[in-house]
Parts: C-alpha cells; structure tokens; sequence
C-alpha cells in the first residue's frame, strides 16, 4: 500500500485545533505527521525514513508494524472488547497478566492494579503508600519525596512529583507534601548520593513521610544512571525511617535497560513498582502498579469499613491487557531483554567516542537508554541551551528523531542532553548508524 498522502489539509486542521502536549505554535509549524511504522524505522506522509530513536516515547520495545498484537486485540474485542474489572467480578487477560508480571518482577511482589498511563499509575501509587501507613495506624506519614531532574508525570500530584521545575511554571501551586532531593547525578553534583534522602527524611520527620520515588535511571530528566551505591544506600535509609521505596519503572521496566525491571542492576527490591509504556510496547495504553507481599497485605487485610477505595474505569480492561500479556511473549521469544544489553552496551561504546567533540560533556546510559550531555565549555561544564534542538534538527534531516531532555528555566540551567533509546529490536547496523548520525549532527549544529 501507497502510505504517500497529501498531508498539507489535515496539518491545517491540526494547527487550527489540535492541542498537543508541551504544545508551542512556533514549534508547530511544520510537524511531521508519521504514517507508518516497521521495526525500528517510522516513515512520514512524504514517504521520507527515519530511525525512531527514543522508541517513540520510550515505550515501543517490540518495534512497530507487529500484526500479531494487531491481531490479537482485534480478536479479544470481537469476544469481549471490555467488562467491568471493579471488585466481584473479573477477565481472563487481566489475571493472566497480573501472574505474568509478578512472574518477571522482583520476589517480593505479590500484587498488581492496572492503570490505564504513567501518570495514573504514579498517582495510584501515591495513594497506596497513604493508605498503607493509614492502615497501619500512622496517617500522618502522608508526604512523598522525589528527585530533582525526576519525571513522574504531568497529572497534579504526579506533576508535582517531576523535579524539573519548567514543568510546574504555569500551573503552580504543586499539590501540598510533595518535596525533591538531588539526584545521584554524577557528572554535575560529584558526591551527590543517598545521604540527600537521609537528611530530607530527618527535615520532614520521618512520621510525615509515606514513601520516596525515583526512577532508577532518570529518563526524560536526561538519562542518568546512579552510582553503584546509591540504591542500596536507599534502600537502607527506606527501611532505617520506615519509607515506602516506590520504583518509577515506566521507562526502565520491560527490558529497556538490559533486565525486566531494572533495580536488579543494584541486587535491591523496591516495595512498589509503578510501570506503563513498553508493557504494551505501546501497542495500546496500559500502565499499573505492583506491590509487595507487605503492601498487599494492607489491602488484603482491611475491614470493611477500611477498604481500598481507588479505582478507574479502564483498571483491568481486557483488550490492553491481552496485548499487553502477547507483547511480553514477544519479548521473551525473541530474546528482547538480553538484545538490549547487547546492543545498549554497543550504542554506549558507540557514543562514547563523541566525547572528543569539543560541545560533548558527557555520555552515559545503561542499556538501550542513553544521553549525550551537551555543553558550552567543557571545562567549566556550562550547560549548552539551544544546541540540543539544532543537533535533533540535523538528526531528523539524516533520518534519525529523538528527543532532547525537558526544557530548562533560567533559575534551573541543565544543559541540553539529547536521549537515544531505540526500540529493543535494532540491529548492530542501526546502532552504527545512530551513532555517526548523531556524530555529524552534534559537528554541524556546533559549527
Ligand atoms: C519515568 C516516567 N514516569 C511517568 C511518566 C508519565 O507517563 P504518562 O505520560 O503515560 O502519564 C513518564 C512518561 O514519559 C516517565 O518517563
């Protein structure tokens, strides 16, 4: 089939209608609209190639253009499109689903709620760190710590979780106990580490603190992994005060960095994990929670007049999770996982021989999920603003999107940190490519 269409009316209507996320009308001006996706590559309404850099949105593992979860949705629709999941009654694919999660999660899981996105699971899990410790006697242990540089969301408690502050600029105030610790960042805060968790726990009073929340590679903040130490320190420090450990796995889980979920990096397990993205390879929208035994306990346990009242329409819907339980046999059949370690650990290598570029800062990642932090000077490491977009602009020119890390203000200068997380199916060749793409663009946008 022909994909080639004239775009030109339908990109009229959309400018005139169509609001887009962090929508801008000067970054609207001539959108590419996609019309067809195969494996790693995405091809536009003028029949122009491009590598999908960023999986997307981080989120299509599995690679595009796969008939078999087309088909298996279409399958499970004509049976039961969807059926209340609410408590007494039940679907196959969304049991299915829950015992194969836990079958790939930490050991100590033991429970799943399905969500529909990120954010939905991030604020899910929110209110679950609350209601244990309410169910535990101890309802004042209500506030969340999270990280600067986080991304958690864009709901309002989720959103006021992101540690990046662009992001809560016009929609201010943030939700009330929501507090950030710097990161394990260690190319800009050498020594920054778990002791920051420690001392805001002590600020708050750990009998006012429910839970803290990190991702464990921070994706959209700029791709950063931490130091070897940092998760177990936090794990101890969690236990020390009695604060939940939730997980932010909706980048990191489902192979992305060379593991299922990825605090098995560290050998530590968190006490929730909140996932969306690559469960479904994006194929259909589904996120969730995951909880420990101790965590479900508190559901489980609860009197009547205690009971877990959270809940969404979609929580369970038969249709995302049939796609999402084929989704994670595709990953498992064709060996997804272990690709991306291989190829991550290539794509690394790769983009470590740009760190000789005179604007290249740092490289770092872990798995297929890697950053490249640009700079102005690298021996005073001032952020670069502005080089980020140039160098995707003549990225995209050489057939290759991706994204570059969320907008700066002037009070919180980062520097542009362009993101390369490829879909898990990619070939050494492909990775080759990206690399001398991202080589030349960085060359000619510094020039
Ligand atoms: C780590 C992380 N958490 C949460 C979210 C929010 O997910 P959603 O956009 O599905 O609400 C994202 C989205 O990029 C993310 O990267």
């Amino acid at each position: 089939m022909d994909t080639r269409t004239s775009a030109k009316p339908l990109i009229e209507t959309d400018q005139a209608h169509l609001i887009h996320p962090l929508h801008h009308p000067t970054e609207h001006q001539t959108p590419v609209m996609m019309v067809q996706g195969d494996g790693v590559m995405l091809r536009d309404a003028d029949g122009r190639e491009y590598i999908d850099g960023l999986s997307s949105l981080w989120n299509v593992n599995a690679g595009h253009g796969r008939g078999e979860l087309a088909e298996v949705a279409a399958e499970q629709m004509r049976r039961l499109a969807f059926t209340s999941a609410y408590v007494g009654l039940t679907n196959e694919p969304a049991v299915r689903l829950a015992e194969r999660l836990l079958g790939l999660a930490y050991p100590n899981m033991s429970g799943v709620y399905f969500t529909t996105g990120g954010a939905e699971s991030n604020e899910s899990a929110f209110k679950i760190a609350r209601y244990v410790w309410r169910r535990q006697g101890k309802p004042g242990k209500t506030k969340i710590i999270a990280r600067y540089h986080g991304y958690h969301g864009l709901t309002m408690a989720a959103m006021s979780a992101t540690g990046i502050p662009a992001f809560h600029r016009m929609f201010a105030p943030t939700v009330p106990g929501f507090t950030h610790v710097l990161p394990s960042y260690p190319y800009r805060y050498p020594g920054s580490g778990a002791e920051a968790l420690e001392e805001a726990i002590q600020r708050e009073g750990a009998d006012t603190v429910a839970a803290f929340l990190a991702e464990p590679v921070i994706g959209a903040g700029g791709v950063i992994p931490p130091t070897p130490d940092y998760f177990p320190r936090i794990r101890e420090i969690c236990d020390r005060h009695q604060v939940l450990f939730i997980a932010d796995e909706i980048i990191t889980g489902f192979g992305r960095t060379g593991r299922w979920f990825a605090l098995g990096h560290w050998g530590i397990e968190p006490d929730v994990v909140t996932f969306a993205k690559g469960v479904t390879s994006a194929y259909l929208p589904l996120g969730g929670v995951i909880v420990s035994r101790d965590v479900h306990r508190a559901i489980l346990d609860a009197p009547l007049t205690e009971r877990f009242m959270h809940a969404a329409t979609y929580s369970g819907h038969p249709t995302c999770c049939a796609v999402g339980l084929r989704n994670l046999e595709i990953i498992e059949r064709e060996g997804l996982v272990e690709r991306a370690a291989a190829m991550g650990a290539r794509l690394l290598a790769g983009l470590q021989t740009l760190r000789d570029l005179p604007r290249v800062g740092d490289v770092r990642g872990l798995g297929l999920m890697c950053g490249i932090e640009l700079v102005d000077d690298k021996a005073t490491k001032a952020p670069a603003v502005g080089l980020g977009a140039r160098v995707l602009a003549e990225a995209r020119k050489r057939g290759l999107i991706s994204r570059i890390r969320a907008a700066q203000t002037a009070d919180y200068p980062i520097g542009d940190t362009v993101c390369v997380a490829p879909p898990l199916v990619i070939t050494e060749a492909q990775v080759d490519r990206i690399v001398d793409i991202l080589g030349e663009a960085i060359k000619t946008a510094s020039a």
